[in-house]
């Protein structure tokens, strides 16, 4: 910072750093409103932490302990769920996924499985957002430094509602081979904070021009992209999916194998599988898609520069995508819940 007129409490003197101290936490708190006063819309309407033991509606005190086993050491895991037209979507799938997830990085939930649901509900209810994301973790909590949670006595459970506009992707969209290294099966299936590997996995695809990225194992075969599935359909019209053995076992790839058979009775997909599949068999594909829940399909037309099939949006891939689409707005009672906004 080099403008000592400018809103900053800390001031630069003569080359010499001077860093404010704030004297009382109004004075903080001040500072931090300052922040969103300017913010025209509140991107994220609610959030609950177990710290605080409430919601909280005031952005600038959606906060976390810096001395949360999460963030210092990324002894966390989290899940995503999605809400559409005021229905949380598909929210008892990710809530299983996230108490696996947890248990796999032994850390046990301040609450039931079904506190934690009603919470979610709850606090969704309370933000009012009837379009947007739903993200929630759990956290070995706040304790102290060390490496070992065994200092850190409560496990800590927070949770985010985020406005977001959904609408069905409908362009193609180009992926490279990413050349960071994919993770661990034990960190792949695991839905955890350290994310490193997947930030700058998409970062590399950004800088060379591509949407995402893919990625390929030591043995050259599919694994997933850095937040999504992939799934093709072959020449001889199989949707095909890599399996799930080591990498993350998504909802929406879930539910798009239990939809898709549908396509299969009415004779337009001669099958629905996951297997290993080579990268090569995977660039020979017809067709090619994304996977996950905020798309929730999105149709991939090139990868590595080389066009998947006529490098257009494939016709079996947007027959899927109005598969997923339709079960977000229109599906059964069992994968939507209404949301009970007060
Ligand atoms: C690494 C990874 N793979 C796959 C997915 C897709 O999962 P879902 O369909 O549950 O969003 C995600 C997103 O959660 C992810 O982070």
């Amino acid at each position: 910072m080099t403008d000592s007129s400018h809103k900053s409490p800390e001031v630069e003197n003569d080359g010499d750093f001077r860093v404010h101290v704030f004297s009382s936490s109004s004075e903080l708190l001040e500072k931090l409103h300052e922040k969103w006063s300017s913010v025209e819309k509140q991107p994220y309407p609610a959030m609950y932490s177990s710290i605080y033991g409430g919601i909280i509606l005031d952005p600038a005190m959606m906060v976390i302990p810096i001395d949360d086993h999460m963030v210092h050491r990324g002894h966390g895991v989290f899940d995503t769920a999605i809400v559409l037209d005021g229905y949380l979507y598909e929210l008892d799938v990710h809530l299983d996924r996230f108490l696996r997830s947890a248990s796999k990085a032994k850390i046990s939930s301040p609450f039931s499985r079904s506190s934690l649901r009603s919470i979610l509900i709850q606090l969704t209810a309370v933000s009012k957002c009837k379009s947007g994301t739903l993200r929630f973790w759990l956290s070995a909590g706040p304790g102290d430094f060390l490496l070992s949670s065994t200092g850190c006595p409560t496990s800590a459970f927070y949770a985010v509602v985020i406005h977001h506009d959904f609408s069905q992707c409908k362009e193609g969209v180009k992926v490279i081979t990413s050349k960071i290294p994919m993770k661990a099966p034990l960190f792949a299936t695991v839905k955890n904070v350290n994310y490193l590997p997947n930030v700058l996995s998409v970062m590399e695809a950004e800088e060379k021009g591509a949407f995402s990225s893919v990625w390929v194992d030591e043995a050259g075969y599919i694994a997933e992209g850095p937040n999504v599935n992939v799934a093709f359909i072959t020449q001889d019209k199989e949707l095909v999916m890599p399996s799930f053995e080591n990498i993350l076992l998504g909802c929406t790839a879930k539910r798009l194998l239990e939809l898709a058979p549908k396509l299969v009775d009415e004779g337009l997909l001669k099958g629905v599988a996951t297997k290993s599949l080579t990268m090569a068999q995977g660039k020979d594909a017809a067709e090619m898609m994304y996977v996950g829940s905020t798309l929730p399909l999105l149709p991939i037309i090139e990868w590595d520069d080389q066009p998947i099939g006529n490098a257009r949006v494939g016709e079996l891939t947007m027959l899927l995508s109005d598969l997923l689409w339709d079960d977000m707005v229109a599906g059964p009672d069992t994968q939507r819940i209404p949301v009970p906004y007060v």
